[in-house]
């Protein structure tokens, strides 16, 4: 049975934005060449044992020399939309607008101007994980002075590129890149300070988005009439027994400290979730933290954060059962202040990576909670996907039962639910590297062969059909529209 079949594409509305994704450091490649600056993955990727058989991103899918395979993947699914980031190093070789490389400009001008000419509508994310290199040696993101650099780094994208992106993305994941960057030290750049810095880190993201969202709103928006928003991930929690008002309560918290920590902010209260202030102020006193030491507050006379989204961006890819944790007393972490212990349902198959279990039904359940909590907001799916890991499997019957299985969750959710769910962005459109993973896990649509310099691009069945899915709902627009 193939996926166009099933899935109710009617339900989508004319304008629904189909797309794919994929980020700088995990597809460009050409970490060196013309004048690209370092970025702290180069770094990091660069540090024996940090990602699987020390492998990195130097090469990658070469989407800096091979954009046109790039582009004509794109076109062969007939996507309405790509999704894709800047290098901010390849833009801005040290961060700042001291110097702006002019082949940067010249390479992302191209992608843009190719996209637009095939109308395709670019959504451009301004960081994906990988900071300039010479900002971390200035502090990163713990450092308050990040929030002007990005601003002026995004001002600048916006002067450049603006008169041709309508969509942008400040910031990926602020929860992955703060608490697998600074609290477990998986992920560039590398830090544990378990139970203070990943608070610190995800502030400083916060004003930084929220600036760079009033810098748009102020002098780009009356001009260029795009949106702004932030991509935010997570999980789908659930009690692991409903009738015991501790699971309950400790699968609030787990959403509370994974999407409320930035959603609440932006989208509810212009604060952090209620929840995450009172169990960390309540054990910064056992901890002898000062208040406010760990979860910073948000200053009065900074412009806030509330309302700084056009949209809701949303990464979703698994889901959880969850049970209250026994207390950690004395223990300083990230695990110890959320109090909620993580479990996965054996029914739910893992795939590819162990900690991506597949739920489908998790998104729709997502979907209406952020309808729910956030206002209603008009929703994009900014990554959904599926992982291999071993053998290549062209023909991967699996992963198109899941894009399958997730598109028919998704039309429920607008069509049953109520849900503004406005694109879906399937991450990702080529096999690339996948962070500590190196190349040993899969998510495109599209193979890409490592093994050949020419890292030849091969449609995967689920690349068919997720085509099909698309041309049929033109089909279907079209044809209701005569
Ligand atoms: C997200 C991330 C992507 C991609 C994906 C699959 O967290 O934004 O870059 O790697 O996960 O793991």
């Amino acid at each position: 049975m193939s996926l166009s079949k099933d899935v109710s594409v009617e339900v989508f509305a004319a304008d629904f934005a189909w797309g794919a994704s994929t980020a700088a450091y995990q597809v460009e490649g050409a970490w060196d060449l013309d004048g690209r600056g370092p970025s702290i993955w180069d770094i990091f990727s660069h540090t024996k044992g940090r990602v699987f058989e020390d492998q990195n991103g130097d090469v990658a899918c070469n989407s800096y020399r091979l954009w046109d395979e790039d582009l004509r993947c794109i076109q062969h699914l007939g996507l309405t939309h790509y999704r894709f980031s800047f290098s901010w190093s390849r833009l801005l070789p040290d961060g700042t607008t001291n110097y702006v490389n002019p082949k940067g400009v010249a390479y992302y001008n191209k992608v843009i101007n190719d996209l637009t000419g095939k109308a395709i509508t670019p959504m451009v994310t301004l960081n994906h994980f990988d900071l300039p290199q010479a900002l971390e040696h200035r502090g990163g993101w713990k450092s308050p002075e990040i929030v002007d650099v990005f601003d002026s780094y995004a001002r600048f994208c916006f002067k450049t590129f603006g008169d041709r992106v309508k969509f942008w993305i400040t910031l990926n994941e602020p929860q992955i890149y703060a608490k697998l960057g600074y609290e477990d030290g998986l992920f560039a750049p590398g830090v544990k300070e378990k139970g203070s810095a990943l608070y610190l880190v995800g502030h400083n993201m916060l004003r930084a988005h929220a600036r760079v969202w009033h810098s748009y709103h102020a002098h780009f928006r009356h001009l260029q009439r795009g949106k702004v928003s932030i991509a935010l991930n997570s999980d789908w929690a659930m009690p692991s027994d409903p009738g015991c008002p501790e699971d309950v309560a400790a699968a609030q918290r787990y959403m509370d400290f994974s999407l409320g920590w930035f959603a609440c902010p932006v989208f509810c209260t212009g604060d952090y979730p209620e929840s995450m202030r009172s169990r960390i102020e309540a054990r910064n006193l056992e901890l002898d933290f000062v208040d406010g030491q760990r979860l910073p507050k948000f200053s009065e006379d900074e412009p806030t954060v509330l309302g700084t989204a056009d949209f809701f961006a949303l990464n979703y890819y698994t889901s959880r059962k969850v049970k209250q944790a026994s207390p950690r007393p004395g223990e300083l972490s990230f695990a110890a202040d959320q109090g909620a212990e993580r479990t996965t349902d054996p029914s739910w198959p893992i795939c590819g990576v162990s900690w991506l279990a597949v739920f489908p039904e998790g998104l729709r359940k997502l979907l209406s909670y952020i309808k729910e909590t956030c206002n209603n907001p008009a929703i994009y799916i900014t990554e959904n996907g599926f992982a291999q890991m071993g053998p290549v499997e062209l023909e991967d019957l699996d992963r198109c039962q899941f894009y399958r299985d997730t598109l028919q969750e998704v039309s429920k959710a607008i069509r049953d639910d109520g849900v503004n769910v406005k694109g879906y962005f399937a991450w990702s459109l080529l096999d690339n590297f996948e962070w500590t993973h190196g190349f040993s896990v899969r998510f495109g649509l599209f193979h890409v062969d490592f093994s050949r310099d020419e890292r030849s691009r091969t449609v995967y069945r689920s690349g068919r059909e997720y085509a099909a899915v698309v041309a049929r709902h033109r089909g279907h627009t079209k044809f209701s529209k005569d």
